[in-house]
């Protein structure tokens, strides 16, 4: 009764080809799901799908989509439904944050850019989804927050306010689909080893020690630590749990 068991489920992970994506992807697939694997680049998503079939066995669909593209969304949701006719776990894991800086400092194409990608893509996708998971019984959403939208620090600005606005969706999702069988839930992932956080560390001196510091773990965590919290708002495990942001930091504190 406890165990995870996604198989005959399909799971839609956007950003999945890289990162914390493809951790997802490959936790997802060897849960027991088939997965559709969405990022802009191609030959990226189809790479993940190769190791997805070769380590799982499960099927996978590589399909290229930009997030701040409304109608890559609605190719992808198509290609989606006609290869495997039903997706039950969407996960909204694809964002950016190209640039951080004081606000003073900020040009205003910076904030559509990361708004379009960080907020409304993922409004988008859920909102022309869960007319059709509802058509199948429901699902589970999964929006990826950061913990830097729930204690914005400095230099943060668009970054936080972009996944904060997802927060806010999160909950009007979860609030007018939980009728209609769709959990829709966040996470709020803290520090962790990817080409986003690397490249933050690299550009920016004291960054990586800064992370350690503030959290209480003193550590930075590996992709595949989001696989425990991925699995369980997917699965059934948390048949009572929508409208909720889980928080996976190491322990993180505003210093
Ligand atoms: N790593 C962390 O410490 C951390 C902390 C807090 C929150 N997060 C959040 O976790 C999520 C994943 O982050 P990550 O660290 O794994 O990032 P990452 O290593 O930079 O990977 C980003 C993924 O998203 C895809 N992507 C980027 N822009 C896209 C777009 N416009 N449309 C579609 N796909 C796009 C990338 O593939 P392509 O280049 O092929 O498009 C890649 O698969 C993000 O939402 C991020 O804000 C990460």
């Amino acid at each position: 009764m406890h165990e995870i068991d996604l198989s005959g489920k399909v799971a839609l992970v956007t950003g999945g080809s890289r990162g914390l994506g493809r951790a997802m992807v490959m936790g997802l697939a060897q849960a027991g799901a088939d997965v559709i694997i969405a990022s802009r680049r191609q030959e990226s998503c189809q790479a993940v799908a190769e190791a997805v079939q070769r380590d799982t066995g499960r099927r996978a669909l590589p399909v290229a989509a930009h997030t701040g593209q409304m109608n890559d969304l609605d190719r992808l949701i198509d290609t989606s439904y006609q290869a495997f006719g039903r997706v039950d776990v969407l996960i909204n894991n694809a964002g950016i944050n190209p640039a951080m800086g004081e606000l003073s400092a900020l040009p205003p194409e910076l904030f559509q850019k990361m708004f379009d990608v960080n907020t409304k893509g993922p409004w988008y996708l859920a909102s022309r989804l869960a007319p059709r998971m509802a058509q199948h019984g429901g699902g589970s959403i999964i929006n990826v927050l950061s913990v830097g939208a729930l204690k914005p620090s400095a230099l943060q600005g668009f970054y936080a306010s972009t996944k904060a606005a997802l927060q806010a969706l999160t909950r009007v999702m979860a609030a007018e689909w939980a009728g209609q069988g769709i959990r829709v839930n966040a996470l709020a992932p803290g520090s962790y080893h990817s080409d986003l956080f690397d490249g933050s560390a690299a550009a920016i001196p004291g960054f990586e020690d800064g992370a350690k510091a503030a959290s209480l773990q003193k550590r930075v965590a590996e992709t595949e630590e989001i696989i425990g919290p991925v699995l369980y708002l997917a699965s059934d495990l948390s048949a009572y749990t929508t409208g909720h942001t889980l928080v996976s930091d190491g322990g993180y504190m505003v210093l």
